[in-house]
């Protein structure tokens, strides 16, 4: 990526935490069309309930949020500590939720309520200082003719997704109605932090370029996501919810739920805890990958109860730890922690620790030398720190001596200072309490076997495919295998691969099934399966090299062996 795009994106890097909208005449309904509950996402009811054009349109006639006040939703944003603020200005529905000469289907000349929220927001955020983005559904737009997935042309077509419509009346629409919005937003409301285009659908790479380039003609440090399609972007989106296993490079985002759906639902009550919540914040912050949090307010105008609790709760975390997210970048390490996950700025490193130890919490792999640590929710209490190097191992461990009470009850941070730059050895490596964590995304891969973005393995449907590990073992013994594997989206987890884990000339091997869950904080939205394969015994210290295969897949599973990570724990002797 160019200078040009180093200068766009700065403020989003600094950013890393920002508030997605999603607010359309949908919120109307909110998930129940004539009595019954439809399926599926709020802002998806037009599609997934089969509304007719001529009846989804009067939703907007409908359409009145009296008490919709921009300054509280800015400052609710603010108090969370996002920085900027991506909302909904045309979803799929291809409703326009702001003012338009272009197109008439819009929130200012349809709806009772008659005025441009955008250019309210527009004015709340540059008030307090926070970015204000726009959605733009590029390619889908059920209402306009020729748009991906148009009601009318795609009523018979089963797998509308995937739907190729008809190229020319798709390129026509890009000129007569999505050419000309881009332009409204882009000069009507000063300016835009970013455009988060969404599901590229049929877009071609010529014409993902092309809005890539408005915007940036319009203005030039506009960020454009990468859902334009095509790998045009300036960042890349990961898919809705996903959370990657390890750190991520270059610029990424997650959009995420605080319950199961974007646009409001009346009876969508699964809101997320705010432990996970915060554990996905510094998990995301760690990895450096920006977390864009969604809402969905109500027909009235108002985000929900629960949603505006939540990110208050955020808000406390952050007003003692926000330098721990803020302006950070991702762990020097490729790999999670047990006890928690680290960010780094400069000469320091932040240990945001999610497992409150109540003994000395052990870094490995430092090399750099520490000067200092604090607690930043206890600035006073000392924290008293043992450095070990052994060089000629380049065996490197920092002791931390923290208080036996956590500070946070969730996330407690303790900020390093070094003496020097960053260094840190990032192969996998036991930890101090004995475990070895084996990520797909650290092994070498062979066969046709691939990594997802998300960083579990992908086209893995035969015997010939395997991830192989070298790693420092310190303590010899036994240690039971585990393998972590992903359930297909939205699908459920199907065991049944005949899965084995090889050191040496021994290795156990087992039918993959339920043993356990993971609690990892991406686990929350894809579902990861623990299976025990066996107890394996590991003779000497050193380096060890692993490999994990199949022996036999099971064929139902389309998917093939979805692995996240292999974790070896030593086994207590009794
Ligand atoms: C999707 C959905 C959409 C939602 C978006 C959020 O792609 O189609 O309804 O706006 O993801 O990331």
């Amino acid at each position: 990526m160019g200078t040009e795009s180093d200068g766009r994106m700065a403020w989003w890097r600094e950013a890393r935490f920002g508030m997605f909208i999603h607010w359309g005449v949908y919120a109307v309904p909110c998930g129940t069309w004539e009595g019954r509950q439809v399926p599926g996402l709020g802002e998806w009811i037009m599609r997934n309930g089969r509304i007719p054009i001529e009846e989804y349109e009067k939703l907007a006639g409908r359409f009145n949020p009296v008490q919709f006040d921009a300054d509280a939703w800015v400052r609710l944003a603010k108090r969370a500590g996002m920085r900027y603020l991506v909302i909904t200005s045309k979803h799929h529905d291809g409703f326009c939720m702001f003012r338009s000469a272009s197109n008439p289907y819009n929130i200012v000349d349809r709806t009772p309520f008659g005025r441009d929220p955008m250019a309210e927001l527009a004015e709340a955020c540059a008030r307090h200082g926070l970015k204000l983005c726009f959605y733009y559904s590029q390619s889908q737009d059920w209402h306009a003719p020729g748009g991906a997935g148009h009601w009318e042309e795609a009523r018979d077509v089963r797998d509308w997704h995937s739907y190729p419509g008809r190229p020319e009346a798709f390129a026509r629409y890009l000129e007569e109605v999505v050419k000309p919005n881009l332009v409204e937003l882009l000069t009507q409301y000063g300016p835009i932090g970013l455009i988060w285009f969404d599901t590229p659908v049929c877009i071609t790479p010529g014409q993902s370029i092309e809005l890539r380039d408005l915007v940036h003609r319009l203005q030039p440090d506009c960020i454009v996501s990468g859902r334009v399609g095509n790998d045009v972007g300036d960042y890349g989106s990961m898919g809705d919810n996903q959370i990657p296993v390890g750190r991520v490079e270059g610029d990424w985002e997650t959009p995420a739920t605080l319950n199961d759906t974007w646009g409001f639902k009346s009876y969508d009550h699964n809101w997320k805890s705010v432990d996970k919540l915060l554990y996905l914040l510094v998990d995301l912050a760690s990895k450096g990958v920006n977390y864009l949090l969604n809402v969905g307010p109500t027909a009235e105008g108002l985000i929900p109860e629960p949603s505006v609790r939540l990110l208050e709760a955020i808000g406390e975390w952050m007003d003692v730890n926000e330098e721990a997210i803020r302006g950070t970048q991702a762990s020097p390490y490729p790999h999670e922690f047990e006890w928690g996950r680290l960010t780094r700025k400069g000469k320091r490193l932040y240990l945001l620790v999610t497992r409150w130890p109540g003994e000395p919490l052990v870094l490995r792999g430092l090399r750099s030398e520490v000067s200092g640590a604090a607690l930043l929710a206890a600035p006073d209490a000392r924290i008293a720190v043992h450095q070990l190097h052994d060089t000629a191992d380049d065996f490197h461990e920092v002791k931390l001596h923290l208080p036996a009470e956590a500070p946070d009850a969730r996330v407690s941070v303790v900020r390093l200072d070094l003496e020097e730059e960053v260094d840190v050895d990032e192969a996998p490596q036991q930890q101090a309490d004995g475990t070895i964590v084996l990520p797909a995304h650290m092994a070498a891969r062979e066969g046709t076997v691939t990594l997802g973005r998300s960083g579990i393995t992908e086209r893995w449907k035969d015997t010939g495919s395997a991830l192989r590990w070298t790693f420092r073992l310190r303590r010899p013994g036994a240690y039971r295998v585990c393998v972590y594997t992903a359930a297909s989206r939205q699908q459920e987890w199907r065991g049944g691969h005949e899965v084995r884990f090889t050191v040496g000339d021994t290795s156990v091997v087992d039918a993959l099934r339920e043993d356990g869950r993971s609690d990892s904080p991406r686990a929350q939205y894809f579902p990861e399966v623990i299976s025990h394969l066996g107890v394996l015994d590991l003779p000497a210290a050193g380096a060890v090299e692993a490999v994990l295969r199949a022996d036999a897949m099971a064929a139902e599973v389309s998917a093939g062996l979805q692995v996240s990570e292999v974790r070896l724990l030593p086994e207590v002797a009794s």
